[in-house]
């Protein structure tokens, strides 16, 4: 084994390949709503011995959304169910920091954490949807900066929240009648510029200490919440040159933060197909990427954008200038779709169908699409993947054919080192901030 070890995780995203995915023939159309089907790539996940299972979410739909995106579970309820049909993968789930309450979300991680033995990760995300804002009751969605400032003190209070217990507080001793240890419970008596809490949280110090935190979103004020905070980045690069750049800002940003470069992952999700050879690799490529209508794509483009719609402008003309729309919503990716389309000089057809059917980063036979990853790990781009299936059933072919190669050379692993995520990481419990002063 090398030092430094490729981490896996697979992202669960119904049908997978694009937004159309669901009408393939080796689809399973309803995936996004089937335990089934959860079970059976958790299960396939766990055989090739990855790091874990990553579940995204939104708070927001209409009619225009992607398919997937109009039907599906919750994450915690999922990974909740998850948790008893599996023994050693990871369960990473979204939760917005902007729609929810930290002690709640922080008592939901810990029960999936005590649930799981220690497989529980929190993806925090600001949520970039302005429509959700009307799903909560709320005049306005918040604007991108205060969003993150709300988050920053969010992880703080949930942080403080879950060193409300010690590891060894509950003694419930049936002799004296002594139920905890009153020494080794901590309240929190947070008061700050959005949340007051008092604490302490209702359920033990979980088995990984605390769950692991996986941070999404790529601007400024998102690689700084990850600096601070977070155990793993879920990133999107287009490139090898742009990945190391995110990387080497990243790892600086922790040390300038007094954390060793090694205290955070980063992942980038990459699309895969595999295939015997070129010819039959793009016979894929087009069978999943012909199930896009255009106006499907014009659809995926304006989610993006706040539901901007596109279908107002000319097909073939250059991709329109639309000012500042999309710069509170999910901002990392407009920016991207935007340089991209002006570097390329693409019309708005071709825009919308590069966002909707992306040509997978990593294609070809096994040993090249091995060969891919290794590349990028080695050189630095990242930690590691989270692999998306560029066709309905290229997760399984990518276990069976793929992770046997990394395998061989040493990049993953054959056994799980022990029972936690904080294990397959190799990172260190966190010490209770209160017995630590
Ligand atoms: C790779 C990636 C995955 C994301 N996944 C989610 C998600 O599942 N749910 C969500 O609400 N937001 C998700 N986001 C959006 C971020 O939470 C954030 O709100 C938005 O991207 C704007 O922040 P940014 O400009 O820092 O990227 C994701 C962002 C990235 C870059």
């Amino acid at each position: 084994m090398t030092a430094r070890q490729l981490r896996l995780g697979t992202m669960l995203h119904g049908a997978s390949g694009n937004m159309s995915a669901w009408r393939h023939p080796a689809a399973q159309a309803d995936a996004s709503i089937s335990f089934d089907y959860a079970r059976r790539i958790a299960r396939k996940a766990e055989a090739g011995k990855l790091d874990f299972l990553f579940v995204a979410d939104g708070l927001y739909i209409n009619e225009k959304s992607i398919p997937h995106f109009l039907n599906r579970f919750e994450p915690l309820t999922l990974l909740s169910a998850l948790a008893g049909v599996t023994t050693h993968l990871g369960l990473v789930g979204t939760v917005s920091t902007s729609y929810s309450e930290p002690f709640t979300v922080a008592r939901q991680f810990a029960s999936l954490d005590h649930l799981s033995g220690g497989r529980a990760g929190w993806n925090v995300v600001t949520s970039p949807l302005e429509g959700s804002a009307k799903n909560f009751s709320r005049q306005q969605h918040p604007e991108h900066a205060l969003r993150y400032r709300i988050a920053d003190e969010y992880l703080q209070v949930v942080k403080g929240l879950w060193d409300s217990w010690e590891g060894d507080a509950f003694v419930r001793d049936k002799a004296s009648g002594q139920f905890f240890d009153a020494s080794k419970l901590h309240t929190l008596n947070h008061h700050g510029d959005f949340f007051q809490v008092q604490g302490p949280l209702n359920i033990a110090r979980t088995p990984q200490g605390r769950p692991v935190i996986f941070q999404a979103g790529a601007s400024e004020d998102g690689r700084r919440l990850a600096a601070r905070h977070a155990d793993a980045i879920f990133t999107h690069q287009a490139t090898r040159e742009e990945a190391q750049a995110f990387y080497q800002d990243v790892k600086q940003q922790l040390v300038a933060n007094g954390r060793a470069p090694g205290d955070l992952h980063i992942f980038q999700g990459v699309s895969v197909i595999v295939g015997e050879d070129a010819a039959e690799v793009e016979h894929q490529y087009q069978t999943t990427a012909a199930l896009v209508s255009i106006e499907d794509a014009l659809n995926y483009l304006g989610r993006f954008f706040d539901h901007h719609d596109f279908s107002q402008y000319p097909l073939d003309a250059p991709f329109p200038d639309i000012g500042d729309i999309g710069q509170n919503s999910f901002r990392s990716t407009t920016d991207e779709i935007k340089r991209k389309a002006r570097e390329h000089g693409h019309t708005l057809r071709q825009a919308a169908l590069e966002a909707a059917t992306p040509r997978p980063l990593f294609h070809g036979t096994p040993a090249q699409v091995a060969d891919g990853l290794q590349h990028w790990f080695e050189s630095e781009a990242t930690d590691g993947f989270i692999i998306q299936g560029g066709t309905p059933d290229t997760f399984e072919r990518f276990v069976d054919q793929v992770i046997p190669i990394l395998q061989a050379r040493g990049l993953t692993r054959t056994a799980y080192p022990g029972n936690t995520l904080r294990a397959s990481f190799g990172l260190q419990e966190p010490r209770n901030q209160f017995t630590q002063q």
